[in-house]
Order: C-alpha cells, then sequence, then structure tokens
C-alpha cells in the first residue's frame, strides 16, 4: 500500500475521504494531520480523534495550524454547522490517539523516519504543508507528491475567483505550488462534477456503520437539500490516487493570486501556456460523474 498522510479540516466532505482512504487496501494511513478551515482547530482535530476512534484506527492525529499564515480565519460553519461534522452522535473520543508533536514535527518525523516516499493528501488549507515545507526543506526528497483538494482552472466556490482550500489561505498555497514537489490538484473542475443525489444517500445506511454515519450527515451538509447533487470535493483527492480513470489530467504551470485586489486565492492555471513556465502540477480537469458515483457508493461499502 501507498503510505500517506491526510492534512484535513473536517469537515462533512473531509470525514468522507478520510473513511475511503482509511479502508482502502491500497493505502496505508499514517498519520492524520489537522488544520484550521472549515472550523477552528479545536474542532477540526475533535472531529479528527471522533472519526479515527468511531473507526477503530490506530492512526494518530496531529493539532496543526490555528490561523492562515497572513490572514485571519474565514471559517465555512456556515456550510458544515457549527462542529463541523453536525447529524450525528459520535462516540467519546479516544484522546490518546492525539499525538504529543504539532502536524508540522510529526510530519517531518513521519517523513524523514520512513523508507518509503510519502504521498500527503491535504483536503483543508495548505497552512500546515507550507510550514513543513519552509521549516523542513530536506522533507521534500522523501515526498513522493502532494495530492490535494483545492483550486479551480475556473471560477471559485469561496469568493468569485478563490476556491475555499486556497482562498482560506492563499500564500501557504503559493508556497506549496512553488515547492518543487509533484503535486496532483484535484479542484473545482472536477469537485463540481463528483456528486452524490438523495437516491445514493438513501442506500448507505444498509451498507454499515460507516454508510450509517455519512447519511446521517449528509442530512445537514448544506442545510440538507441535495436534490441537484453533494459535492464530494475532499473524496476527489483520494479518488485521484486509487482511482485516476475517472479523471482526465493535463500536466500545467500553476500559480496562485495572492495580492489581486478582486482575485486574491485564485490558482491561475495556465492551460494555454501564456506564462511560458514548466509544469508543476497534474491538474484534474474533468471527472466521468457517473463513474464517480459509483465508485463512491462501492468505496463506502467496503468501509466496515
Ligand atoms: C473544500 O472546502 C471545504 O469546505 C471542503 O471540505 C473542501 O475541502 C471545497 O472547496
Ligand atoms: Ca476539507
Amino acid at each position: 500500500p501507498i503510505p500517506v498522510i491526510i492534512d484535513t479540516d473536517p469537515g462533512i466532505d473531509d470525514a468522507v475521504a478520510i473513511a475511503l482512504a482509511l479502508f482502502s487496501e491500497e493505502l496505508d494511513v499514517k498519520l492524520i494531520t489537522t488544520v484550521a478551515g472549515n472550523v477552528g482547530i479545536d474542532y477540526t482535530t475533535l472531529n479528527a480523534l471522533r472519526l479515527v476512534t468511531y473507526f477503530r484506527v490506530d492512526v494518530p492525529v496531529a493539532r496543526g495550524a490555528s490561523e492562515p499564515l497572513l490572514r485571519p480565519l474565514e471559517d465555512a460553519s456556515a456550510i458544515h454547522g457549527k462542529t463541523g461534522m453536525e447529524g450525528f452522535e459520535f462516540p467519546e473520543p479516544n484522546e490518546s490517539l492525539l499525538s504529543s508533536l504539532n502536524a508540522v514535527d510529526a510530519m517531518r518525523k513521519l517523513i524523514l523516519d520512513s523508507e518509503e516516499k510519502i504521498t500527503l493528501i491535504p483536503i483543508g488549507p495548505l497552512t500546515n504543508i507550507a510550514l513543513l515545507l519552509k521549516t523542513y526543506p530536506e522533507v521534500k526528497a522523501n515526498i513522493d507528491r502532494i495530492v490535494m483538494m483545492g483550486g479551480s482552472a475556473s471560477r471559485g466556490n469561496k469568493g468569485v475567483m478563490s476556491e475555499f482550500n486556497i482562498g482560506v489561505d492563499p500564500e501557504a498555497a503559493k508556497i506549496v505550488f512553488h515547492a518543487g514537489v509533484p503535486i496532483v490538484m484535484a479542484g473545482l473542475d472536477v469537485g463540481l462534477k463528483a456528486l452524490v443525489y438523495p437516491e445514493d444517500s438513501v442506500q448507505l445506511p444498509a451498507m454499515g456503520k460507516t454508510g450509517t454515519m455519512i447519511h446521517d450527515l449528509f442530512k445537514r451538509y448544506r442545510g440538507g437539500s441535495f436534490n441537484t447533487g453533494l459535492k464530494m470535493y475532499d473524496p476527489c483527492a483520494v479518488a485521484c490516487l486509487l482511482a485516476p480513470e475517472l479523471f482526465t489530467f493535463a500536466d500545467t504551470y500553476v500559480d496562485v493570486e495572492v495580492c489581486g485586489e478582486l482575485t486574491s486565492g485564485c490558482t491561475v492555471v495556465d492551460l494555454k501556456g501564456y506564462l511560458h513556465q514548466d509544469s508543476n502540477a497534474s491538474v484534474a480537469i474533468d471527472v466521468d460523474g457517473e463513474a464517480f458515483r459509483k465508485w463512491f457508493l462501492d468505496g463506502i461499502r467496503r468501509c466496515v
């Protein structure tokens, strides 16, 4: 299996991505690190602990950055609920799974100690990843790639031109895209098309404890109405690793706007090569929505 670290701000779609990764035989989740994003760091860390406790896995959780590098946190509690994962009663979290190291030091240790290269799966703002790459650049040699959910080759969902994970901490994203580590970017171009529908959700409780939990979280996601489909943003990053055949990728140069008057947090995806830069990312520009739906349901069915 591929050794991975998930950096996350759970978050309902984060919870789905984490489940799919933890129960996949092709991935070995070594560490979960938390970051402020959808909600504040206390809740994202508590939620990550709740998830690993619920899934009965002994994956350590390390708490990370509580604020973006330069900006105040603008969270998404309006979408994910006050605690970030409302709608399901989780058992008491197993606090012994909380690492004594912070996210950056826990990642550094794991990456440098590992015999195999580690894949990073960031599915929240990139604050921790930027801090890691700037504090300990020696880790880069033992990172296989960064497979992220973030950005957009077109428009935004936080602002006109900014996707949430990039828009919350554009400076961190810019650091990551310029770090020289191979990047796979699953942004809104695929996230907006990776949809699950009410008729998918009703099947979930019969799939066991993970399906039941996700079904209950979905009832609260975006206020509970999802006739036009619920966007599975973060599971797209996991799917890029596990089922790349669902996607169309373009190798291209990506930069991040950090000081635009109206466009800060925009990922500038140079598909036409205007900037004459070498490619630094493989960008998922399209997804087969029907195949994704099937992959999602098959994956949750295996989460037992
Ligand atoms: C991203 O923003 C968050 O609300 C989701 O968890 C996802 O990571 C989508 O733009
Ligand atoms: Ca997320």
